[in-house]
């Protein structure tokens, strides 16, 4: 009986942490490294991403970044113009009249506007779908890569970055960030960031609030199996 106990927690917890933890995998492998000025590689330590799914201003403001700076280079193919409406809660009429810069239809994915093809002859590098980029790398792999682009007169777009050494993508964030003061143009990537996690898993944070359950529930399960156990062996020992 214990040991069936004892099991059927370890399952019950098992799967609750997988709820909870999913996306941590991803982290953690810090932001790459690079060599500063005297010739030295030093670590590069990764900015923490400000998630928060609870803030729909902030993927409001992350969804209209993301169409206006990104898709015409990235697609993101699979999320649906139509669930950005409903998740984040903008009216549909909006969606289509400013955030529908690739396709008339509001049921579609998000496309490139321009064929990768064609770009990866001027970048040398095809730009990779960014649906699950945040899954890939991990928030704060991509909000420490957006903020790190730097000049580099000998880079063909005039721009390197310290995470990723020689990135083919132009600094396109470059006009925002010379209006914006620093701490404004970090809460704007921050926005763009959450956006983007949203799109990676749209359901993390029902995910977290479910694991979190889940878990008190066992823990408070653990009271009534405990004392019936107890009441079970009471005259067998
Ligand atoms: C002018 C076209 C263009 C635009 C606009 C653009 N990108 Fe890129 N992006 C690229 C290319 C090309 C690459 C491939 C870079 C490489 O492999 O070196 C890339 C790579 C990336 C990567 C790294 C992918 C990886 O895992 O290696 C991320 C993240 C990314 N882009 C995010 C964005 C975001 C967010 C925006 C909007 C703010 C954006 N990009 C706008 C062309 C573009």
């Amino acid at each position: 009986m214990n040991t069936l106990i004892k099991s059927l927690a370890g399952l019950g917890l098992g799967a609750a942490l997988t709820l909870t933890a999913g996306t941590a995998m991803a982290e953690g492998s810090g932001c790459g490294t690079f060599t500063n000025a005297d010739g030295v590689d030093e670590h590069l330590a990764c900015s923490t991403a400000p998630i928060d799914f609870t803030n729909k201003g902030s993927l409001q403001n992350g969804a209209k970044i993301f169409m206006n700076y990104c898709a015409g280079c990235h697609s993101a193919k699979y999320v649906r113009h139509s669930r950005i409406a409903k998740d984040l809660e903008i009216p549909p009429e909006l969606v289509e009249k400013y955030l529908m810069v690739t396709t008339d239809q509001i049921g579609d994915h998000i496309t490139a506007e321009i064929d990768p093809d064609i770009q990866a002859s001027w970048f040398g590098a095809a730009p990779p779908d960014l649906s699950l980029e945040t899954r890939l790398r991990g928030d704060d792999w991509v909000y420490t890569y957006l903020l790190s682009f730097y000049e580099d007169p000998n880079r063909p777009w005039g721009a390197n970055n310290l995470v990723l050494k020689n990135a083919a993508m132009p600094h396109v964030l470059h006009n925002m960030q010379e209006k914006l003061s620093a701490e404004e143009f970090e809460s704007e990537v921050g926005d763009l960031v959450n956006f983007m996690a949203w799109m990676g898993e749209p359901a993390r944070h029902d995910r977290q609030v479910i694991g979190f359950f889940v878990i008190l529930f066992l823990l408070v399960l653990l009271i009534p199996v405990y004392l019936l156990n107890k009441e079970f062996w009471k005259d067998v020992k």
